[in-house]
């Protein structure tokens, strides 16, 4: 096997997502494998891809022959794939968004905005979301566009599956950044796109594969859950559910990182985690959770890094 590229530099990603990796970047990389380093994992996996701030770092970066992404938020899965398949239709709908943004006063700017927010949850009801269909492009540069306009820039749907973020009134938003979409585009031409429940991702898994999990966190304050991401949330038992696949992937041979919100930052004694993944190595980092359900939050805190192999050896050289 041949894997070239190793200087290559970071994607960005082109959403900005709620549970954002980009911060956490430098710690995850002492952690990596060291067969990663080594050029010796032709395979990545992550089955809860979000904005992707990991795949696109090191998807170009280590040279992966293939790759396998999943989540279960549908917009995200089409948006992916209009990405990888139509970018250059992709920018043009963008553009015209942009301009058209740009061509309103600032004080007409909430009504576009808003318009587009009802058209987008409009048609939701008639999207295939299984089966390509050119709406996808204008639907994921209406997705774009709302994320670069809205508050806080992230998506959160409500109980019934609609985007209801409001206007985030930023004077001089980015909606079209055309090089962050173009190299995402060719990042994403080794990798195959799914829709679904992590555990479908368990048959693209070998020896040869770097896994990296990222699943919703598990709430700070148990009774103010975040469940923006889609209509279900993630619940113990998912989680529970998520420990028995890290195994599962641990014995097909796999290399295995995983990344969650630390319970001891609430409460010391809950050991929740501790408990589920017992016998692998734990690491605690610290992180600035920038999003989450609650406001008043925000801060240092310490996230998690779970991984099926040590992460202590030497990096140099
Ligand atoms: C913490 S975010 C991932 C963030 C990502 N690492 C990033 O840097 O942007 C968790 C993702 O898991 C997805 N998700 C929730 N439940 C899932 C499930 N059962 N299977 C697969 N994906 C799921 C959510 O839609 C969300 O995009």
């Amino acid at each position: 096997m041949t894997i070239q590229k190793s200087e290559e530099k970071a994607v960005k990603p082109f959403l900005k997502w709620a549970g954002g990796k980009t911060q956490l970047l430098a710690e995850f990389e002492h952690r990596f494998p060291r067969e990663l380093k080594d050029h010796r994992l032709s395979n990545f996996v992550e089955p809860f891809i979000g904005g992707g701030a990991v795949f696109f770092a090191i998807n170009k970066k280590y040279g992966f022959e293939t790759a396998y992404i999943c989540d279960s938020n549908e917009e995200l899965v089409i948006a992916y794939r209009v990405v990888k398949a139509k970018v250059d239709a992709l920018i043009d709908v963008l553009r015209v968004l942009e301009t058209t943004f740009f061509e309103t006063t600032a004080e007409e700017r909430s009504l576009l905005y808003y318009k587009i927010r009802e058209n987008y949850n409009n048609n939701k009801e008639k999207t295939d979301f299984l089966h390509y269909h050119s709406t996808w492009v204008q639907r994921t540069a209406e997705l774009i566009f709302l994320n670069r306009t809205c508050f806080n820039g992230l998506f959160r749907v409500n109980s019934q599956g609609w985007f209801n973020v409001p206007f985030g009134s930023y004077k001089n938003p980015r909606i079209l950044d055309e090089q962050t979409l173009k190299e995402a585009s060719e990042s994403l031409q080794n990798t195959e796109i799914s829709l679904g429940d992590f555990t479908t991702c368990e048959r693209f898994v070998d020896s040869n594969t770097f896994v990296y999990l990222d699943p919703p966190y598990r709430p700070l304050n148990r009774t103010s859950k975040f469940t923006g991401y889609s209509k279900g949330g993630f619940s113990d038992s998912d989680q529970v559910r998520l420990a028995e696949f890290f195994k599962t992937l641990d014995h097909q041979g796999a290399k295995v990182m995983l990344s969650n919100s630390d319970p001891k930052n609430e409460d010391p004694d809950d050991s929740f985690f501790d408990t589920l993944y017992a016998g692998y190595p734990i690491d605690r980092v610290p992180a600035k959770r920038a999003i989450n359900s609650n406001g008043d939050r925000r801060g240092e805190i310490s996230e998690l890094i779970i991984t099926n192999y040590p992460t202590n050896y030497s990096t140099s050289g």
